[in-house]
């Protein structure tokens, strides 16, 4: 038992005092408080993230600017004070780090130049542009610098899965058809997006760890679209690889993968070893996945954003379901995907108070 169990804060003889509980938990400690952080933390429902981000112009202008970028990852740290933060950009930073031209149209998300089967990859470099994404690396070292000992600092990307399909379709789709489609149709030439996307996303995680990025989450927000075979073939296998090259170059840096609407997927992912955490979302029974992927791996989720905009007793039910569900484990408290940008920030104050009471 700690001798501090309400603040989590490990005894003086403890080997991982001084660790942030975040890592601790990924590491695989049970705390009686859980670690808290929320997907998309920085955002649109933070009126001070609205007005930076007016300043900046364009979305990606503010994730290419280290200063405004560094104090957009701050803003939710210090208004709630939570256990993580996360590198402010975005995973199509990859794409065009690769040369594939990426716009962000205001009120409709993001615009590529579609990759098509005449033109193949031609378009794009062999490799990322190092000097491209430097700012993103410079936001990750202030980041760090800014952060009081005990947040600790999770840098990101997008699996090549879901990277991919926003290259193939040159917007967000509905399930995520197009690339789909063009997996069946053309695998040889999908299977060499994949390979790029796996060496240049290995690349940019390796400069977010040497920038001062203490755990990685990888996003796989198209997991739910995938039947089994091709969730192996296209989504697993390729962050096996990616996570094989970070234990291999960067050893002792976790990695969360977050595989969103991958059901049974989640425990395969768990079995597999691919991943030091899981990522759970909102449609996981916490109750099953305590007995199945928690056994296995730290868990982090799982809470509905739609309760976290319900609030009230919705919310504080929800909440003290997860942590009853799932505080016997390592278990990282967040939400089941993204915070909405219509989220009451009581709510979220709320949700930081019944997490930590
Ligand atoms: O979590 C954080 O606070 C860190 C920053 C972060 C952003 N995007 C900022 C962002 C992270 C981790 C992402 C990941 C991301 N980006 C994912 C995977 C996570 C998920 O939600 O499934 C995906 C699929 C993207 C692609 C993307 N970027 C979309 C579809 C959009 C438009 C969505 C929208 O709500 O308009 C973005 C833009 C984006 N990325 C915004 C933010 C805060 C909103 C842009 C704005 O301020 O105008």
């Amino acid at each position: 038992m700690s001798l501090y169990p309400s603040t989590g804060k490990p005894a003086i003889n403890d080997p991982s005092a001084g660790k942030p509980a975040f890592l601790r938990v990924l590491a695989g400690e049970t705390l009686t408080t859980p670690p808290l952080w929320m997907m998309r933390q920085a955002g649109r429902y933070l009126p001070e993230y609205r007005a930076l981000r007016e300043k900046a112009g364009s979305f990606l202008n503010l994730c290419y600017n280290p200063e405004m970028a560094t104090e957009v990852t701050l803003q939710p740290i210090r208004r709630f004070g939570f256990d993580a933060a996360i590198l402010f950009s975005d995973i199509l930073v990859v794409p065009d780090a690769l040369g594939q031209k990426v716009t962000f149209a205001e009120g409709e998300g993001p615009r590529l130049d579609p990759i098509t089967v005449e033109k193949g990859l031609s378009a794009l470099s062999s490799e990322i542009d190092l000097d491209r994404l430097r700012p993103v690396y410079e936001t990750v070292n202030h980041v760090r610098a800014g952060l009081p000992p005990e947040t600790a600092l999770i840098g990101f990307c997008g699996a090549p899965w879901t990277v991919a399909s926003y290259m193939i379709a040159g917007k967000g789709t509905p399930d995520q058809a197009p690339a789909r489609l063009f997996a069946y149709q053309h695998p040889e030439l999908f299977g060499q997006l994949i390979d790029l996307l796996v060496k240049s996303t290995i690349t940019h995680l390796i400069h977010q760890i040497d920038a001062g990025a203490q755990a990685l989450q990888i996003f796989e927000s198209f997991a739910g679209a995938l039947p089994p075979a091709l969730f192996r073939r296209w989504s697993m296998e390729p962050i096996g690889r990616i996570v094989a090259a970070i234990r291999a170059q960067r050893p002792g840096v976790p990695v969360i993968v977050f595989a969103r609407g991958a059901g049974g997927g989640v425990e395969e992912v768990a079995q597999a070893g691919i991943a030091d955490a899981v990522g759970l979302d909102w449609t996981i029974d916490p109750w099953k996945a305590r007995e199945t992927i928690q056994k296995l791996r730290p868990v982090q989720g799982n809470l509905d954003p739609l309760a976290l905009i319900a609030g009230g007793d919705v919310l504080a039910r929800a909440v003290d379901d997860i942590r009853e569900a799932l505080g016997d484990g390592p278990h990282v408290f967040n939400l089941g995907h993204g915070i909405l940008p219509q989220t009451p920030i009581a709510h979220v104050e709320q949700l930081v108070e019944r997490v930590r009471k």
